[in-house]
């Protein structure tokens, strides 16, 4: 099989020149534009990564009006496109005001058919090479923050705010339902931060009684209260020079809020009994599973301390909302509970999988981590069905899975958008959408629309 022309844009309003370029560079699959508008339709319809281009352009020949105003059209429209200008003789200026505009290399006219065929080769390869560049760089993007297991797009960017918050000294809120790794990024956000040689305190505010919690946080001295038996630092002191988890921050009695907040003001603190303030250098992360907006609107909740702690609010999405999550983790927690367990190599059976990517995961990923561990320690054989996971098997989703059903739906979309936008006029719409509009007929019969 032969490989495909790779698409070239000549734009180029002299036909005699149009025709000579075409015979010249008959190794790519030319397409030629006379002018703005022609050549912004191709460049939509055909996505050429090179361009060549007449700077003079109709209505006005005689000057680089029009041709850098495509240039920079072009520019939006398809950064990546490398454009070849051709310009006069002495026309320099205007070739290097179009380099400076993003232009990636000239020529000047009348050109030399072999130069100009080097400049173009050269310009498919540099453009082969960024692509190429990009596509390693989106792979590597799994996140530096250990033990955090993802490839959401949504759960990547929450790996980089961390890794970029980290080195400060910003108080992080982070919220999402339970399960979804509230902690485990809190733990992250410590380990990548100058404080990782500190200690990590976390402690749960929703698990001790509200008698108990402000002595745990505070510390009190001997014979603070009855049973004050010797003098006992409190979490915040503890914690000192490393990182405070204030898990389920939303849960913190009122009375707690006030001196919370004003540790937050003045950090120093004052143990129960004790007459001395001293201060404490801490890192405070909080989480909660409640919306602690609706608590503010309740008068649950100080407005104030809210906005103390929210310096960076760190929202994670549930499990059921990060597409592939699921599976992904499924495998690395049977790898690790087989490990634990001395069991040998296990795998997840393709039904196993269906099921566990068709199941929501109310319990997220902590309820998954549990299923599947369950599964490990029970499974008669190497091999998990869904039946050893507890969950029905998958009832065959594959038709979300179905790259042909993925695709005619965005198409779908895409020509729906499309057709609302432009009031109706066709013409413009196959424009848009950079096919013929005949192809655009053919979509709309395809999908039922009028
Ligand atoms: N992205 C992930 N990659 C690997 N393990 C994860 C991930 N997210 C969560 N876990 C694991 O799932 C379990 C639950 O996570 P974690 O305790 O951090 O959740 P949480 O949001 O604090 O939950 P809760 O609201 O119940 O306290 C932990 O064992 C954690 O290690
Ligand atoms: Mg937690």
């Amino acid at each position: 099989m032969t490989e495909a022309r790779k698409p070239l844009l000549i734009v180029e309003d002299d036909p005699a020149l149009q025709k000579q370029m075409q015979w010249a560079f008959d190794q790519y699959e030319t397409i030629v534009a006379n002018d703005r508008t022609s050549a912004i339709a191709q460049v939509r319809r055909f996505e050429p990564a090179v361009v060549t281009m007449d700077l003079g352009l109709p209505p006005s020949p005689d000057d680089p009006s029009e041709g850098l105003k495509l240039l920079e059209e072009l520019h939006t429209l398809m950064p990546s496109a490398k454009v070849i200008v051709l310009t006069g003789q002495n026309d320099r200026d205007n070739a290097l005001k179009a380099i400076s505009m993003g232009a990636h290399d000239f020529c000047t006219k009348p050109f030399e058919p072999e130069l100009l065929t080097w400049t173009i080769e050269r310009a498919f390869r540099v453009h082969e090479l960024q692509e190429e560049n990009a596509r390693l760089a989106a792979a590597r993007e799994s996140p530096s923050t250990s033990g955090i297991i993802t490839r959401a797009p949504a759960m990547l960017r929450i790996c980089r705010t961390i890794e970029k918050v980290a080195p400060t000294s910003a108080t992080v809120l982070i919220l999402g339902e339970s399960g979804t790794g509230k902690e485990l990024l809190a733990r992250a956000l410590h380990d990548l931060s100058p404080r990782s040689g500190g200690r990590f305190v976390a402690i749960n505010c929703a698990a001790i009684p509200e008698t108990l919690l402000e002595s745990e946080l505070f510390g009190y001295e001997k014979g603070a209260f009855t049973g004050a038996v010797k003098q006992t630092l409190g979490k915040i002191e503890t914690a000192s020079g490393g990182t405070l988890f204030l898990d389920e921050i939303g849960d913190l009695p009122t009375a707690l809020q006030a001196k919370l907040l004003r540790f937050l003001q003045e950090r120093v603190i004052e143990r129960i009994g004790g007459r001395q303030e001293i201060p404490v250098d801490v890192r405070i992360v909080c989480a909660t599973h409640q919306s602690l907006k609706e608590q503010i609107e309740r008068g649950r909740f100080r407005e104030d301390l809210y906005y103390r702690l929210a310096e960076i609010v760190v929202d994670i999405p549930p499990l059921r909302a990060r597409q592939g999550d699921a599976a992904l983790l499924a495998h690395s927690f049977v790898r690790k509970f087989a490990a634990e367990q001395r069991r040998s190599t296990m795998t997840l059976l393709p039904d196993a999988i269906e099921a566990i990517d068709a199941h929501a995961w109310p319990g997220n990923v902590r309820e998954l981590e549990n299923v599947i561990k369950r599964a490990v320690i029970m499974a008669d054989s190497e091999s998990i069905t869904a039946g050893d996971i507890g969950l029905e098997p998958g009832d065959g989703d594959a038709d979300a899975l179905n790259l042909r059903h993925v695709r005619e739906q965005a198409e779908k979309n895409a020509v729906l958008r499309v057709l609302g936008r432009v009031n109706g006029n066709l013409s413009r719409a196959a424009e848009l959408l950079g096919v013929s509009r005949p192809t655009l007929y053919d979509l709309m019969h395809r999908y039922g629309l009028k």
